[in-house]
């Protein structure tokens, strides 16, 4: 991977600040993305993803802070950012009624590129289209439309490629072969950040970015932000743990409980504690159900510090719990 010498650092922001009427949704957010990496931008609904994205690349102009993107300044720069930035909007904007071939060559003639028809091929082939070329945008499954969407969005051959929720709602097949396509363009130079709600997509980035109500909370490597949280897992696995759940839920040391199939995952910050309850809740049911100590997953990790940072929710709080070095 790619170094911190300048020529290899792609976002550099600090202190990006936005607020919309009184709210402030995006809140001293600092963040760097070097060359060839993929980071994952991860946090709950309404927690600042689209509008950091949006400030980046030169859409919308931050009320606070400062910062780089492809060396240049976000906030004098914003067109030329513009034009060298891939950006694969949240919702599907391409027009459901032209071909895919069609949509392209809309694209391109807005990036006024030259030798436009060559172009629009080579991206069709590029990203297995070709075939389709004539279909409607409009008729085309989820994960087709997510193809055209990346195709249009790579097709000025961009250095850095901000998606923003790229597969909601795409087949776990086609979101593989999205990553897949991922992880072959940053292979090739190209620079990723791309927010997501899914886990098993932040375990395919070489970097996670927490963010809530527009504050980062952790970031490091997968594993860097699973150790930071030291939160401990047991398994329960056997008949009724349902039950189970319903007696260890409010025991102390206890922060969440959910099942998995037959298994029921009790997570809290406490070994001994967590442990301890555990074992009362499986005697006092009877259950001939037994319990092991499980690894934490990053879906309980980002649950902790989502009610982490909702308790924090005022002003002035800083970093939250868990916050892993960058
Ligand atoms: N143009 C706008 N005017 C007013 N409020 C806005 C505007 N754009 C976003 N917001 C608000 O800013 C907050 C952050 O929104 P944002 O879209 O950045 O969140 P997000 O993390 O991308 O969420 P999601 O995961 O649902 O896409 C939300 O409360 C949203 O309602
Ligand atoms: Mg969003």
């Amino acid at each position: 991977m790619a170094d911190g010498r300048p020529e290899n650092v792609v976002i550099d922001i600090h202190g990006l600040t936005k607020r919309f009427g009184d709210k402030t949704v995006v809140d001293d957010v600092s963040l760097d993305v070097r060359r060839g990496e993929i980071v994952g931008f991860l946090g709950p609904n309404g927690s600042g993803k689209t509008t950091t994205i949006r400030m980046i690349c030169g859409l919308l102009r931050p009320d606070g802070g400062s910062g780089t993107c492809l060396g240049l300044d976000i906030l004098r720069d914003a067109d030329r950012i513009k034009r060298q930035v891939g950006y694969m909007t949240q919702r599907f904007s391409y027009y459901e009624d032209l071909t895919i071939r069609e949509n392209l060559d809309f694209v391109a003639r807005i990036y006024d590129l030259p030798d436009r028809v060559a172009v629009v091929k080579r991206t069709l082939e590029r990203l297995g289209l070709y075939q389709r070329r004539d279909q409607l945008a409009g008729a085309l499954s989820g994960g087709w439309k997510q193809r055209l969407a990346l195709a249009a969005s790579v097709m000025h051959q961009p250095k850095l490629l901000l998606l923003d929720e790229p597969t909601a709602g795409v087949d776990p097949q086609a979101r593989r072969e999205f990553w897949d396509e991922i992880h072959d363009l940053a292979t090739d130079g190209l620079t990723v950040l791309v927010s997501t709600h899914y886990m098993d997509e932040a375990e395919r980035c070489h970097r996670i970015i927490y963010i809530a109500y527009g504050k980062i909370v952790a970031r490091g490597t997968v594993d860097e932000v699973i150790q930071s949280s030291s939160l401990s897992t047991m398994i329960v696995s056997g008949r009724d743990v349902g039950a189970i759940a319903k007696a260890v839920r409010d025991q102390p040391g206890v922060e969440q409980v959910a099942p998995f199939g037959n298994d029921l995952h009790v997570v809290g910050p406490d070994p001994a504690l967590l442990k301890t309850a555990v074992e009362a809740a499986l005697a006092a049911s009877g259950s001939d159900a037994v319990a092991t100590a499980g690894e934490t997953s990053l879906e309980d990790v980002f649950i902790r510090l989502m009610q982490t940072a909702q308790a924090a929710d005022q002003p002035g709080n800083g970093k939250a719990k868990g916050e892993a070095s960058p």
